[in-house]
């Protein structure tokens, strides 16, 4: 296999050719397909004054190991030339709060939609409020307006489209321009897009994270999390991750490497089931509304169609109102959708939530119960099988009082 540059004359490759062969060398594995994970810690070094002088290809496991730099190269190539570098981190989470507190410090401003992963909201009020650091929650929907609320020390405006709850779109190209334009970095939660349908550092932002977790784990089996970041925060990153001490075990390192291989074919899946599966929970008398940016009704959706080129498989839908119990009777009914937290496996999942205590900018009254779905790689019609038994039983609980 012979590594390639897309400025050598020929035509650049396809992202589901990237998705193979990025940050893969099998000629310096002796010709395996895979890296290897290797299970490191101390790095034995020929001589005294070479380990002072720090001269080696590898210095320490927690500073990187070929295993760990295969798959922050694949990452890197995924998200375009804008990318100066990529840190693995523990989980997404972790992700999350490296790359905010790569960039701010004491006495600091941050603005976060309103609409965000409420876990960045707790470390946000919880963890950074202790260090000085000061967050305004802001409409998602605010687009170039967000220009009236940067402060002359608002480091950062955090950014998370579609949000994974509700799915309000951000624009996020007037988000950036409205922030560059007062000295301010983007931060993005772009795990629902993955770079593979929204290369979020050509749209403009400065740091974009990826809960690995979900679509690149792909099989809901590791924690995982990634920031890559463009030439303004690259530094800063690193050195956060470094001087931090944070690195991520070689297994769950591999398990990231190896589901990356087909995220493209995964998600190319999901994204015709959730649609398919939205399409036909459009049509059904219980749903009052869909929360899907991929489809048509979905006000976002103009957004979505200009900026982002495909569609993963978690949505939202609003029921008419019905009693709890009888939300709960449908979704205890379900087989093929498992409840739980997370998403991005190869299995659907359906879960019942309501944010409305958490908002602080906007208010989320969205007229009636509210359940996200992860549409995974089982066959439509069976989920949609599997949907009636749910909505036949639901019918029974909200009829027997
Ligand atoms: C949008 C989003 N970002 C980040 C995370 C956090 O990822 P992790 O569970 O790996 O910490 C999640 C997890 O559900 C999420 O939904």
């Amino acid at each position: 296999m012979n590594e390639r540059n897309d400025d050598d004359g020929r035509p650049p490759r396809q992202t589901h050719t990237k998705v193979v062969t990025a940050g893969r060398d099998p000629a310096a594995y002796h010709g395996f397909v895979n890296p290897p994970v290797y299970h490191a810690s101390t790095v034995l070094y020929p001589n005294a004054e070479d380990f002072l002088a720090h001269r080696a290809r590898y210095q320490y496991g927690r500073r990187g190991t070929p295993t760990t730099e295969a798959l922050e190269a694949a990452i890197r190539e995924l998200e375009g030339p804008q990318c100066a570098s990529v840190a693995l981190l523990p989980s997404g989470l972790a992700a999350i709060s490296a790359a905010l507190l790569a960039v701010v410090q004491s006495g600091d401003h941050l603005l976060v939609t309103d609409s965000v992963y409420a876990p960045t909201r707790n470390f946000c009020n919880q963890v950074l409020s202790r260090l000085g650091v000061t967050t305004t929650y802001f409409d998602p929907l605010i687009g170039g307006g967000i220009a009236e609320l940067i402060q002359p020390n608002t480091r950062a405006v955090f950014v998370e489209s579609p949000g994974s709850l509700t799915f309000e779109m951000q624009d996020i190209g007037a988000i950036a321009a409205a922030a560059h334009a007062k000295e301010a970095l983007v931060v993005m939660d772009n795990t629902w897009a993955s770079p593979l349908y929204f290369r979020a550092l050509d749209h403009g932002v400065d740091l974009s994270i990826q809960a690995g977790t979900k679509y690149i784990g792909g099989h809901s089996d590791v924690m995982l999390g990634m920031v890559s970041a463009n030439g303004a925060t690259t530094t800063r990153l690193r050195n956060t991750v470094f001087l931090s001490g944070w690195c991520v075990g070689p297994d769950d390192v591999y398990l990231g490497h190896r589901g990356l291989r087909t995220l493209a074919v995964r998600l190319a899946r999901h994204h015709q089931s959730a649609l398919a599966v939205a399409r036909w929970l459009e049509q059904r008398p219980e749903v009052l509304r869909l929360l899907h940016p991929a489809h048509e009704s979905h006000p976002g959706h103009a957004l979505w169609k200009r900026d982002f080129t495909g569609a993963s498989g978690l949505f939202s839908v609003v029921l008419k109102p019905v009693p709890q119990k009888a939300v709960f009777a449908f979704l205890d009914t379900l087989e093929l959708f498992g409840i739980g937290a997370s998403w991005g496996g190869y299995e659907s999942l359906a879960i019942p939530f309501d944010c409305a205590a958490l908002r602080t900018a906007t208010q989320w009254a969205p007229g009636g119960p509210t359940v996200r779905f992860h549409i995974g790689l089982e066959a439509v019609e069976d989920l949609i099988a599997d949907l009636e038994r749910g909505f036949a039983a639901m019918a029974v609980a909200a009829h027997h009082r």
